[in-house]
């Protein structure tokens, strides 16, 4: 039994300890904006926060994120609206076939949330790790510098 907070609600799962976080994700709590793409950290699809920071669901264990704050794609958006990144990402129409596109975002969020504003290299740096398929790279650096602005950094 594994107790886990995702999106700041709490859930207990039945799974081995080394079950990828990913797997609990998509297959016990049916949250399944985070994609499985490689399964072995090199492709990005699967990111989501782990106490604020991007992390590779697909190979994380569950046993090493029981007391920590896992964010989804699921928990960006509030009543208030949707995040400024989403809505940037909406602004400049960057996905094609839109599976890479929760990694993205929640690799762009993450590197907004510590660096508000980031030079073109930290934003290289940081979202160098998640791939897309249709090579949709100059819309996404677009959209990142719109969620600044979104943000008013
Ligand atoms: S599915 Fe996790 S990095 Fe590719
Ligand atoms: S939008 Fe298709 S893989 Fe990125």
């Amino acid at each position: 039994m594994i107790k886990l907070s995702v999106n700041g609600q709490a859930h207990t799962v039945e799974v081995a300890p080394d079950t990828p976080l990913l797997w609990v994700l998509r297959d016990h709590l049916q949250l399944t904006g985070t994609k499985f793409g490689c399964g072995m950290a090199q492709c990005g699809a699967c990111t989501v926060h782990v106490d604020g920071m991007a992390m590779r669901a697909c190979v994380t264990p569950i046993s090493a994120v029981a007391d920590k704050a896992i964010t989804t794609i699921e928990g960006l958006s509030t009543e208030a609206g949707l995040h400024p990144v989403q809505q940037a990402w909406i602004d400049e129409e960057v996905p094609q076939c839109g599976y890479c596109q929760s990694g993205q975002i929640m690799a762009a969020v993450a590197l907004l949330a510590q660096t508000p504003k980031p030079t073109e290299a930290q934003i290289d740096a940081a979202m160098s790790g998640n791939l897309c398929r249709c090579g949709t790279y100059q819309r996404i650096r677009k959209a990142i510098h719109r969620a600044i602005e979104l943000k008013g950094a």
